[in-house]
């Protein structure tokens, strides 16, 4: 056990085991965990909590906040024994996924991921009675250094009626330094957040905590368990270009400048192909303020292209994290990590003028993006920060690939069966056909441009079939927006029973 990473002496006494910490935990708690992107969450508590459950003969079931997804230590291993009442406000776990796709499963609320902090201090979901937070080391003060990710961590340690930590020694104590610790005060005390240029730091480099909040400190070693991602493919590389092409075209017509402006980027494989693709571009000295920093990230600070590394959330793959924890002290210099309220911040998103990039499920013909629910009822992940950014961006730009289901299933439809974003923030969609450019388009210009740049060939003809068909039953004064209702949406159960698109 390594107590010299706790620095305050009067902490050391409490050290206990994670069993002990679990059974702590009553039924109804409401809990705020560290973690975001399986990331920096806690591992040994709530698997001890699992078991404890499994072991149980009466219910107990706890409400779960976190910064966003956790890994499977957490989300699954309580899932699987029925443990989660309700979760907010991001999650990426099948078990999860399922369970809260059905009526008597968890109760999901699905979050703006900056709101929901805030949110949290209003007591909107309830008094929080612990904190549990994953941290690589406990300052002189009690103040508590946390790992890879900070999430809403910060604010959950300030809200909490009581903290528990749990010390990971498979994080290195380097971490420390990495993080900046700002917490905003609530309407009507709200000041201007002072970030003015992307890499300002405002904060602490730990979360102050009153040592006196700390009821127990684990200890453990169970790394970061991070899903791999798909390796690039010739779509994902298609799209990257198509994107890349866009940016040299504003750069030439003077509306970016020429090392563009801060990315954000979004999560998952499509999100991490485009960054990819901007590694074998020639574009340099560019900023990332964003939420999450995916493998692609690292690379592009790896090779110098980033200036600045800014997120939430480190969710390197395996192979990736371990180069991380060797070169700590040089990567140190360029990557940030802020929480969630702060890195998604729409005040700082709007000032700085975010490049947003984020991944759609599906787009409609006048620009509105499903980004969480399939065929309009079963939901994914959940909408995470991409709405913070599209709704604030300099740029808000969509990516998806134009088919989904090795083909079978369209992403661009004549109406989303659910909307994140609608077409007011949405200004380019990107396909590996090409380029949508929504800027300064009535709908029936949107249309086109959608339907013509992004949508697949097999699927082109329909498409343009419908918004004709549309157009003509709107004639004479009867649609902005063409629509058949009675059409739009049954495209999405144009299925046979295998699931397969009938054409
Ligand atoms: N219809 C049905 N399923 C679809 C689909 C569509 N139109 N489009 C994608 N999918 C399915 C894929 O088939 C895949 O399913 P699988 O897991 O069973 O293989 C899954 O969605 C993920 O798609 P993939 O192409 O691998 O993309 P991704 O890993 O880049 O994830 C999102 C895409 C939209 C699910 C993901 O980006 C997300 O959850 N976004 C919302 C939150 C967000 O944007 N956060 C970032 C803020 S910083």
């Amino acid at each position: 056990m390594e107590t010299n990473r706790i620095r305050c002496p009067q902490l050391l006494e409490k050290i206990i085991s994670a069993e002990a910490a679990a059974q702590m935990i009553e039924h109804g708690h409401i809990i705020g965990v560290s973690g975001f992107s399986p990331s920096g969450y806690p591992k040994a508590i709530p698997l001890a909590l699992a078991e404890r459950i499994k072991k149980s003969n009466s219910p107990l079931q706890v409400d779960i906040l976190a910064g966003a997804s956790t890994g499977d230590e957490l989300d699954k291993a309580l899932a699987e024994v029925n443990g989660i009442r309700r979760r907010m406000p991001y999650q990426t776990c099948t078990v999860c996924r399922k369970s809260l796709n059905t009526p008597d499963g968890i109760a999901y609320q699905d979050q703006h991921l900056s709101l929901s902090p805030q949110n949290t201090r209003y007591g909107f979901y309830g008094d929080i009675d612990f904190a549990i937070i994953e941290a690589c080391a406990i300052t002189e003060e009690g103040g508590i250094v946390p790992t890879t990710s900070l999430g809403n961590s910060p604010t959950y340690v300030q809200v909490a009626k009581k903290v528990l930590v749990e010390i990971n020694t498979s994080q290195p104590v380097e971490l420390e330094g990495i993080h900046d610790v700002y917490v905003p005060l609530d309407p009507p005390n709200r000041q201007p957040i002072p970030i003015l240029k992307a890499t300002d730091r405002i904060g602490t480099t730990y979360i102050p905590c009153d040592p006196e909040k700390i009821i127990g400190i684990v200890f453990t070693d169970i790394p970061d368990n991070v899903r791999p991602l798909a390796p690039l493919d010739d779509t994902s590389r298609a799209m990257a270009k198509n994107l890349i092409d866009f940016f040299h075209s504003e750069v030439a017509a003077g509306r970016l400048p020429k090392n563009l402006l801060p990315l954000q980027s979004g999560i998952g494989n499509v999100a991490n192909a485009v960054l990819a693709g901007l590694l074998e571009s020639d574009f340099t000295d560019l900023e990332f303020y964003s939420e999450v920093i995916q493998d692609a990230a690292l690379d592009m600070v790896e090779a110098g292209k980033f200036t600045l590394c800014s997120g939430t959330a480190l969710t390197p793959s395996a192979e990736w994290l371990k180069k991380f924890y060797a070169n700590l002290p040089e990567l140190k210099k360029t990557i940030m990590l802020r929480p969630q309220e702060i890195s998604n911040h729409p005040e700082v998103v709007r000032r700085l003028g975010i490049i947003a990039m984020n991944t759609a499920i599906e787009a409609d013909i006048y620009g509105n993006i499903n980004s969480t629910h399939v065929m309009g009822t079963r939901m994914m992940n959940g909408i995470g920060g991409s709405g913070d950014y599209a709704r604030n961006a300099y740029l808000t730009i969509f990516l998806t690939a134009s088919t989904a289901k090795d083909g079978a299933i369209s992403s661009i439809v004549p109406m989303c069966s659910h909307v994140d974003h609608t077409e007011h923030d949405v200004d380019i969609i990107v396909t590996e056909q090409g380029v949508a450019d929504l800027r300064n388009k009535c709908p029936r210009e949107r249309a086109l441009e959608i339907i013509n740049n992004c949508s697949h060939p097999d699927y082109r003809p329909m498409l343009l079939d419908y918004y004709e068909r549309a157009l003509a039953a709107t004639a004479g004064g009867k649609g902005h927006t063409p629509h058949i209702l009675s059409e739009a949406l049954s495209w999405h159960t144009r299925f046979t029973e295998n699931g397969t698109m009938k054409k």
